[in-house]
């Protein structure tokens, strides 16, 4: 295994007068840390920003590592460029946020030949040989979009609303993403069920606020009013409501019924004040397992192939102000 090494030498040292030349040293003191490059998707949400924040301080120099942060925004093409930089500064560890599922054969193949671990987070890889890659940590984006697809049918019986026709508006994330093939699978599979549930339209708003807000406003100007806004991150989220405000478009208790994914501290303090109805949880915390995984590694252990983070449905009765406090991003 490559390492940096960073030697500190102390140096040499005077003599004056009339003494005899004399040199003193201190010991040579040697720090040795782990490099990582770690290739993430961007800065489109808050939800990335907590990744982020969470890999930095996980992969801190005072936890032994030495972490190379590129930013793709949003671009796989980006993402190619940092994993072969990586590779030729001979890095320990490649960890891997990817943009999109699929493309990814020829630079896997690359960083294993040059026998670098290359740990996989948040959205998957679809790869044939999953050798390809070491571990992957991350949500089960499906089961707690199919919980949240369960939630809205329980909630719209609850209002006598099963056999009436409900209108749903779709924010989609970045196409080809693992959150938006998955989320937009759970919702696309319970308009099937239910027959009384229409897509009105799928808008492709990026996992952006800027985008998500532009694709409404311009949707709501032309068309009528959804019963359901289902939106793949909490950042479309405020766009809608930031369009819906505009629109002056009653939202949440008494209006559209809101859906959102991530359920960062903005989200949930939405909800418990009535304006959202729903945020599916999606755990951006990945650092710390990261870190496990290397230290496992270096161990000569082998770590989990794919490891689940835990996360939950939350609906205004489930927020609490300790919740509030404690959620940090
Ligand atoms: O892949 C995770 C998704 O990407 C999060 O839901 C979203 O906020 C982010 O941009």
């Amino acid at each position: 295994m490559k390492r940096l090494t960073l030697i500190f030498c102390a140096l040499a040292l005077l003599l004056l007068g009339g003494c005899a030349p004399y040199v003193r040293q201190t010991p040579e003191e040697e720090t040795t840390l782990i490099t990582v490059g770690f290739s993430q998707v961007g800065a489109e949400s808050d939800w990335r920003v907590a990744n982020t924040e969470s890999m930095r301080e996980s992969l801190s120099e005072e936890n032994g590592f030495e972490l190379l942060f590129d930013n793709a925004r949003q671009k796989q093409e980006n993402q190619f460029k940092a994993i072969r930089t990586f590779i030729q500064q001979d890095v320990d560890y490649i960890v891997l946020a990817p943009v999109t599922e699929t493309g990814w054969e020829s630079v896997l193949e690359e960083a294993r030949a040059a026998n670098i671990p290359v740990i996989i987070v948040d959205r998957q890889v679809e790869v044939n040989d999953t050798t390809l890659f070491t571990s992957w940590v991350g949500s089960d984006f499906r089961k707690t979009a199919d919980e949240a697809v369960a939630w809205l049918a329980e909630a719209l019986d609850a209002r006598a609303e099963t056999d009436t026709d409900v209108q749903i508006l779709h924010l989609q994330g970045t196409p080809g993403s693992t959150a938006q093939l998955q989320r937009s699978a759970a919702l696309e599979a319970g308009a099937f069920k239910h027959q009384s549930w229409t897509i009105a339209a799928q808008l492709n708003g990026d996992f952006t606020q800027a985008k998500a807000y532009e694709e409404t406003r311009a949707y709501l100007a032309n068309n009528p009013v959804p019963d359901v806004v289902y939106c793949e991150n909490d950042n479309m989220c405020f766009g809608v409501m930031q369009a819906m405000d505009e629109l002056g478009i009653a939202y949440g208790e008494g209006g559209v019924t809101l859906i959102t994914f991530d359920a960062v501290h903005r989200a949930l303090s939405y909800c418990k004040d009535g304006k959202i109805d729903l945020c599916a949880e999606c755990n951006p915390l990945h650092g710390p397992r990261v870190r496990a995984i290397i230290e496992q590694l270096e161990r000569g252990e082998t770590p989990e192939k794919r490891s689940y983070l835990s996360e939950q449905l939350f609906m205004k009765d489930r927020i609490t102000d300790e919740l509030l406090e404690s959620r940090i991003y």
